[in-house]
């Protein structure tokens, strides 16, 4: 295999993945239609359920996107005609499920919040008490743009109260955040292949209750994203609807063997140690976080931009690029911030030798 550097990413995802899982990609060609990419396919499936330890309950079915094609599937073919979505909006991965349910007619009913604040589960309840017709409720885990964990059990706990069935952006918590479906009780799940479980981009699952099968029969608003004939598609042949991305499925194979061979408290401590070291690293650096400790996923920090008059967010970015390092812009947070993820095949030793690069471009300017 080339020889290639490693790169620490610090945006949250597509990550910093490990030889292994680049090198899972460099396979024989095959065509995805043959028996043998199937059973890769069926093995994949079943420990993306096993991940969040949804057996028995909970199915998968993946599709060729990015994290967005998976909200569009579970959205479209989730919410009936003639009913409501109910968005959970304190960060722009809230707006853009709104945006993404708009496109397709869908009514929705906004609990807007400034980026960064935390949801108020009476405000919920008083919206779903006032719109008897909403089905579903959207909710993001981990609210990738403010690095916010919002309180998913308790809003899945009231919108049942209310007979709304729930649809979970996990795309950056899956496989980092320890997940019980089960206990959450949540009708949908959707991350993809490019963060926590540290493949590489291209596919998308959206993990849901079997038992919802025959009710999302006829909903179809979207032909590729249609979770029902994907699901009973593969059922039938093993194989997907069309083309996958062959090499990216290899590496999630080998990605999702790395996952389990961590460990779901291996791989959620790490994380952790990796947070706490960058978090005290920062403060170190007089850096201010935009959230409170107690609302932190522990995998994102949005930090206060510095007043410093010759800051500039591209010059520390160009800084720490050329020197091994991504981080990541602010994306409309109630403050303006910056970003820093530790997602991603990233160690203790990565992210100080991050700090002392930060520390020298500090000196710097
Ligand atoms: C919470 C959340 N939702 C959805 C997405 C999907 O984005 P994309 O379609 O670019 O993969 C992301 C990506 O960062 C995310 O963090």
């Amino acid at each position: 295999m080339k020889n290639i550097s490693r790169k620490i990413l610090l945006n949250p995802g597509p990550a910093t993945t490990t030889q292994s899982v680049k090198e899972a990609m460099v396979v024989e060609d095959i065509c995805p239609r043959e028996k043998d990419f199937g059973q890769l396919l069926d093995g994949i499936k079943d420990d993306l359920v096993k991940v969040v330890h949804g057996e028995e309950t909970h199915v998968a079915v993946m599709f060729t996107a990015s994290g967005t094609g998976g909200l569009e599937a579970a959205i479209t073919s989730a919410v009936p005609r003639g009913k409501k979505l109910l968005v959970v909006e304190n960060g722009a991965y809230g707006t853009r499920m709104v945006k993404l349910a708009e496109t397709f007619n869908i009514e929705v009913v906004r609990y807007q919040m400034e980026y960064g604040d935390y949801p108020d589960l009476e405000k919920i309840e008083t919206l779903l008490a006032n719109n008897k017709d909403i089905s579903h409720l959207a909710v993001v885990h981990h609210e990738t743009t403010t690095g916010m964990l919002n309180p998913v059990q308790e809003i899945c706990d009231l919108a049942h109260r209310y007979h709304a069935e729930v649809i979970v952006d996990c795309m950056s918590s899956y496989a980092g955040i320890p997940i019980h479906v089960k206990e959450w009780n949540a009708e949908y799940l959707i991350s993809s292949s490019n963060k926590c479980i540290q493949g590489m981009p291209g596919l998308v699952f959206v993990l849901f209750k079997k038992s919802l099968l025959e009710k999302i029969k006829d909903t179809k608003r979207s032909f590729y994203f249609d979770i029902y004939s994907q699901y009973t598609g593969f059922e039938k042949t093993g194989q997907m609807q069309f083309t996958p991305p062959v090499q990216v499925a290899y590496a999630l194979r080998q990605a999702i063997d790395e996952y389990f061979l961590e460990t779901e408290s291996g791989r959620w401590k790490r994380y952790q140690e990796n947070y706490q070291t960058l978090y005290d690293g920062l403060k170190k650096l007089s850096f201010e976080f935009l959230l409170p400790d107690h609302q932190q996923s522990k995998i994102l920090l949005a930090i206060k931009e510095p007043s410093h008059p010759k800051y500039s967010f591209e010059g520390m970015h160009d800084y720490l690029f050329e020197r091994g390092f991504t981080i990541y812009p602010g994306k409309g947070a109630k403050t303006a911030t910056f970003r820093l993820s530790v997602l991603g095949d990233l160690h203790k030793q990565d992210i100080e030798d991050f700090l002392q690069c930060l520390a020298d471009y500090l000196n710097e300017i």
